[in-house]
């Protein structure tokens, strides 16, 4: 939650800041500012959008050529002009922007308070701020030493940018919890929440670890740990392309990513699957084959969409691996005291791999001593690091909230995890095993055949867009789908949706049940198919309006119900990639039909990395 963006060389700062922040408007959007060096600060800034922000400044001086931008999603104090970031000390020398939490700000207050301060904003990071330079006057020392100092008395999460006007080309920067990438130019540095910001100046970047401090000047990065030594900087190869993060023709990231999976699926299971020699190369699976064969259980940690393609794990793995799968909500795993025992694996899904709550359960699990497995689709994240193990999902950058692309691929991943080890535990017949391959072979080919009928989803949206509520139903594979359905609905279109295994219906949300209440039944042909065909007729005797998502050429369902979405026949285990599809596209169309901001919604952001 909130970007933060940092440039430092011979360019135009504020270009590069300002095309920067709307790349990380994702990471939150209630205010956005900048700050400028250039014979002293000049900051803007203000309650909004990037967009926003830019069209008040234009014409106004932005020379500069070193700055940092901000774009905020709130936590101490509402989204107004005034806590927006960036933040400016009492001496107006320093200016700061944040992200994160930290926990002790109310404490901190009070001692500066007491010294004398007071404070134009409601923010946590304005208090920081100050506490810095209180430090550095105190002292006497450089503001180097200042953070060094600060943030030995800071809990909670923080990446910080830093510009002082004794100092006008440098930005210091730390980091704790939150993401920093720091990319490395020909005698210029860029600073981001993520590369998005660097992606046309440079492929070398550092990814800056927890309790370090960067010092980054034009022509030097300097990386410190909290006790002052230095670090040499790792750099790593960016294989990112600015395509990838631009909406290529489509009206929304949400909807290009929808059209992108069939060429994300096939990316994530390219070089892994060969359905042919019967075969999945999966090296982070296979270097630790024996814990997952021997494994007591595993407990899937995740948040939100990727909580739901933990559940489908679980029911995936039990089946095919006989391995008791515990999947748990990350913010509460993390509080709670769990039980974890030798030879119990962790697996961690996130798509940003930044995800606060995933990311402590993690390191709570791992300092108890649990083996993690980090399943992440940004390619160096903090997820994917601390992990011991794991598999990319290979989506590429997913921009819309809604997660979508890296959803099929978290399930594309964790079906041929599954395979695997149940093929080298024994616990799946050769012949079930190549017909699993086989189906998830195909399954690029299939998404792309429901996206075809994108047109018969869009004039279903509009007929229920004025539903005030809505019910999600499935039964066994297809429950998580209901859930990760009731999701989409919810934050991209407002309108209230619950998912519920179909069954459990009759044991209390039925009392909803009227003439107005759509009811989306995800029906595809399985092993529950009549169970749930009953479900559709309890609510149809209750005049309840039925969606199904059904399998072409099921005879029945069409015959009860108010609209239908057709996918192509799969093998069960495997259709849930497929009946999610119709679902994205549904809340998609219902979002646009009513006027929202889909890659934006309101009060969401992309990447969590608060608590
Ligand atoms: O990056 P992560 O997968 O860890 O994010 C988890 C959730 O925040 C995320 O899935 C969220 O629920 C999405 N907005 C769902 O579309």
């Amino acid at each position: 939650m909130c970007g933060i963006v940092g440039y430092t060389g011979p360019k135009e700062a504020y270009p590069i800041v300002i095309t920067g922040l709307k790349r990380l408007e994702y990471r939150g959007y209630d205010s956005t500012g900048v700050a400028l060096l250039d014979n002293g600060l000049k900051v803007y800034k203000k309650k909004g959008r990037v967009s926003e922000l830019e069209q008040t400044i234009f014409g106004k001086d932005l020379h500069s050529h070193c700055g940092i931008g901000h774009t905020r999603w709130a936590t101490h104090g509402e989204p107004s002009d005034r806590n927006a970031h960036p933040h400016v000390s009492a001496s107006g020398k320093l200016a700061m922007i944040h992200n994160g939490i930290i926990e002790n700000y109310a404490q901190l207050k009070q001692e500066l308070t007491n010294k004398g301060y007071t404070f134009t904003s409601e923010t946590d990071t304005e208090v920081l701020l100050n506490f810095i330079e209180d430090i550095r006057e105190n002292n006497q020392c450089d503001l180097e030493e200042a953070v060094r100092v600060a943030l030995k008395r800071v809990t909670g999460a923080y990446v910080i940018l830093l510009l002082d006007t004794d100092n006008p080309d440098t930005i210091i920067a730390a980091r704790k919890g939150s993401p920093l990438v720091i990319g490395v130019g020909n005698g210029e540095h860029f600073l981001g929440s993520d590369a998005s910001p660097m992606l046309e100046y440079t492929k070398d970047v550092v990814y800056v670890n927890d309790y370090e401090l960067a010092i980054v000047k034009p022509d030097e990065l300097i990386l410190k740990n909290l006790g002052n030594e230095k670090i040499t900087p790792f750099i790593t190869k960016l294989d990112i392309e600015l395509a990838a993060i631009e909406k290529g023709g489509y009206d929304h990231f949400m909807l290009k990513e929808i059209f992108e999976q069939p060429s994300t699926i096939h990316d994530c299971l390219r070089g892994r699957l060969d359905a042919d020699a019967g075969t999945i190369t999966m090296s982070g699976i296979q270097n630790n084959i024996e814990h997952f064969k021997e494994a007591n259980r595993i407990i899937m940690v995740a948040c939100g969409t990727s909580w739901h393609a933990a559940l489908l794990a679980e029911y995936i793995i039990e089946e095919l691996c006989r391995i008791p799968v515990e999947v748990e909500y990350a913010s509460e795993f993390r509080y709670r005291n769990p039980v974890i025992n030798k030879g119990d694996i962790i697996v961690a899904i996130s798509q940003s791999g930044e995800t606060a709550d995933t990311l402590v359960a993690i390191e709570r699990a791992k300092e108890n001593g649990a083996i993690i497995f980090g399943i992440v689709n940004v390619v160096g994240s903090s997820i994917a690091r601390i992990s011991d193990g794991g598999a990319y999902t290979h989506a590429g950058p997913e921009i819309g909230v809604a997660s979508t692309k890296a959803f099929t691929g978290q399930l594309a991943v964790l079906t041929m995890m599954a395979l695997k080890i149940a093929k080298e535990k024994k616990t799946i017949s050769e012949e079930r095993y190549r017909k699993l391959l086989l189906e998830l072979e195909a399954v690029p080919e299939k998404v792309d055949a429901i996206l075809k009928n994108a047109g018969d989803v869009k004039k279903i949206a509009e007929k229920y867009k004025s539903a005030g509520d809505a019910l999600f139903l499935g039964r066994g594979y297809n429950f998580p789908i209901a859930l990760e359905g009731a999701l989409k609905l919810k934050e991209i279109s407002y309108i209230h949706a619950e998912g519920y295994p179909a069954a459990e219906m009759k044991h209390g949300p039925i009392a909803l049940v009227d003439e107005n209440l759509p009811v989306i039944f995800i029906a595809t042909q399985d092993s529950y198919h009549e169970k749930i065909v009953s479900n559709i007729q309890e609510i149809k005797a209750r005049k309840g309006k039925v969606i199904a998502v059904i399998t072409e050429g099921d005879d029945i369902i069409p015959g009860m119900a108010d609209d239908v979405f057709y996918v192509p026949p799969a093998d069960e285990i495997i259709a849930p990639m497929l009946s999610t599809i119709p679902l994205q596209l549904l809340s998609y169309y219902v979002g646009i039909a009513k006027g929202v901001d889909v890659d934006k919604p309101r009060n969401l952001a992309k990447s969590v990395t608060v608590e």
